[in-house]
C-alpha cells in the first residue's frame, strides 16, 4: 500500500445496508480518533428511514460524503449501478485503501470497483462461508475475498477457509466489529431504551423473531413453514413472539395475502438500541439474520437459526445456537431443546477490538490512548 503525501493512507468505507452500517461504525469512529482522512461512500441500497438514517443518528456516525441512491433493483442492475458510482468516487478521490464489510450487494461493487481501479481492498468479516451457492450472499463472500488484498477474518475458523480456498491477500484474525459496537452500546440499551415497556413485553417472557432471507421469504410456502413453527413452539409454551419486520418480508406476506399467526406480533422495525434490549430481554430468539446469530451469542440469548446452513457455525459449536430449518416440527423441537439454555458458552468473536487492530494492520493513524477506546 502506497501512502499519501503526508504519509497517512487515505481510507474509503463503502457501506449500504443496515448490518454494514452497525458494523462499520466502530471503524469510522477508529478512524475519526485518529484523524485518518476517511472518505464514507453510501451505495443507497438500503434508503427506509428506519433501515438507514435512524443508524447514523443513533450511533453518532456522520453524513456520508456521497450517498449513490441505488435503491432496490435486480442484482445485476443494482450492483453494476453501484458499481460504476464508486468507481468514478475513487478515480476523483484516489484513496489508498477500500474498506467493505460482509456479504451484501454494496460490498461486492465496493471491492470489484477497488480492485479495478488498482487500489488495496480490505475486506472486513472475510471468510465467511455457508456453502450454500444459492444465497447471492455466497457468491458475494466468495468474489470479495478473492480480489481483496486484505482479509480480516473474524475467526479462527474464517481465516481457515481462506487458507483453504487459497486467497492471494494477506489473512489477519481480528474478532469481528460486531463485539466492537456490542461492547459500546449494550449497556447504554439497558440504560436508555425503553421498548419493553413500550410494547407491554416483561424481561424472559416473549420470543424475538427476525426473517428477510430471500430464500425464506421470497416464497410462499417457505415463509408460511417458518411462521407455523414459531407461532405452534409460543402457542406450546404460552409466549408471544415479536417480529420486529423487514419491508422486504412485508412486502412479501402483502404480496402472498399471508395471514401471521396471532402468537406473532409484527411491529415495524426497530433502532439499535431497542432491537438490543429486547435481544438481551427475550427468552429465546428466532433468526435467519446473520448479525443476530453473532449478537445473541454474545449477549447470552439462546437462539434458533431458521435455515439449514450457517456461515457462522462458530455460534453452534459454543452451543449458543441451532440450526433448525424451516420444518415445523423440527422448528419447535429446536426450541425446546434451546429455550432455559444457560449462557455458559466463550463468546467466539474476539475482544471488542477489531477495528483498531485492523487500522493497526494497515498502519493507519496513530494508535489512540487506550483511555479514548471504548471497551
Ligand atoms: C440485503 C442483503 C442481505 C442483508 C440485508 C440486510 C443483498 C443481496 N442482500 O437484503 O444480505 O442481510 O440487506 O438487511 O445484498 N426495501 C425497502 N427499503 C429499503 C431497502 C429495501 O423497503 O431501504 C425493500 C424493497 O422492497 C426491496 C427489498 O426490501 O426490494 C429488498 O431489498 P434489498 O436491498 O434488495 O435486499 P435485502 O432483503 O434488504
Ligand atoms: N437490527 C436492528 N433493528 C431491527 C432488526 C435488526 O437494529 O429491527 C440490527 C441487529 O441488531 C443487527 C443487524 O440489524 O445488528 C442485522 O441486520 P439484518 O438482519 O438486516 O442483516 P444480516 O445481518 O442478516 O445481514
Amino acid at each position: 500500500m502506497t501512502a499519501t503525501s503526508d504519509g497517512t493512507p487515505k481510507v474509503a468505507i463503502i457501506l449500504g445496508t443496515r448490518p454494514e452500517i452497525i458494523k462499520c461504525a466502530p471503524l469510522i469512529k477508529a478512524c475519526d480518533r485518529r484523524g485518518v482522512d476517511c472518505l464514507l461512500i453510501h451505495t443507497g441500497q438500503h434508503y427506509s428511514e428506519d433501515l438507514d438514517q435512524v443508524f447514523f443518528d443513533q450511533l453518532e456516525l456522520p453524513t456520508p460524503d456521497y450517498n449513490l441512491e441505488v435503491g432496490s433493483r435486480s442484482h445485476g442492475e443494482q450492483t453494476g449501478r453501484m458499481l460504476e458510482g464508486i468507481e468514478n468516487l475513487l478515480e476523483a478521490h484516489t484513496p489508498d485503501i477500500v474498506l467493505v464489510q460482509g456479504d451484501t450487494n454494496s460490498v461486492l461493487a465496493g471491492a470489484l470497483a477497488g480492485a479495478k481501479s488498482n487500489i488495496d481492498v480490505g475486506h472486513v468479516e472475510a471468510g465467511l462461508r455457508s456453502f450454500d451457492r444459492e444465497m447471492p450472499e455466497e457468491t458475494n463472500r466468495v468474489v470479495t475475498d478473492h480480489v481483496s488484498d486484505y482479509l480480516f477474518a473474524p475467526t479462527e475458523e474464517t481465516k481457515r477457509y481462506l487458507e483453504r480456498e487459497s486467497v492471494p491477500g494477506e489473512i489477519v484474525v481480528t474478532g469481528n466489529t460486531i463485539v466492537d459496537s456490542l461492547y459500546e452500546y449494550r449497556d447504554l440499551a439497558a440504560e436508555k431504551s425503553d421498548v419493553l415497556n413500550e410494547l407491554n413485553v416483561a424481561e424472559d417472557d416473549f420470543y424475538l423473531l427476525t426473517a428477510h432471507r430471500a430464500e425464506n421469504v421470497d416464497t410462499r410456502d417457505s415463509f408460511d413453514r417458518l411462521l407455523e413453527g414459531v407461532s405452534r413452539f409460543a402457542a406450546q409454551t404460552d409466549r408471544e413472539v415479536v417480529y420486529p419486520i423487514h419491508p422486504r418480508a412485508q412486502s412479501r406476506l402483502d404480496e402472498f395475502g399471508l395471514a401471521v399467526p396471532e402468537e406473532i406480533r409484527t411491529i415495524e422495525p426497530l433502532d439499535f438500541l431497542d432491537f438490543l434490549r429486547l435481544e438481551s430481554a427475550a427468552a429465546l430468539v428466532f433468526t435467519d439474520s446473520g448479525g443476530v446469530q453473532e449478537e445473541t451469542c454474545i449477549l447470552g440469548t439462546p437462539c434458533v437459526t431458521l435455515r439449514y446452513s450457517t456461515e457462522r457455525p462458530e455460534t453452534a459449536y459454543v452451543g449458543a445456537n441451532c440450526l433448525a430449518g424451516l420444518d415445523p416440527d423440527d422448528i419447535v423441537e429446536a426450541g425446546t431443546m434451546m429455550l432455559g439454555k444457560c449462557a455458559d458458552w466463550d463468546v467466539p468473536f474476539g475482544d471488542g477490538r477489531a477495528a483498531e487492530r485492523i487500522l493497526d494492520v494497515l498502519a493507519v493513524g496513530a494508535e489512540p490512548d487506550a483511555a479514548e477506546v471504548p471497551t
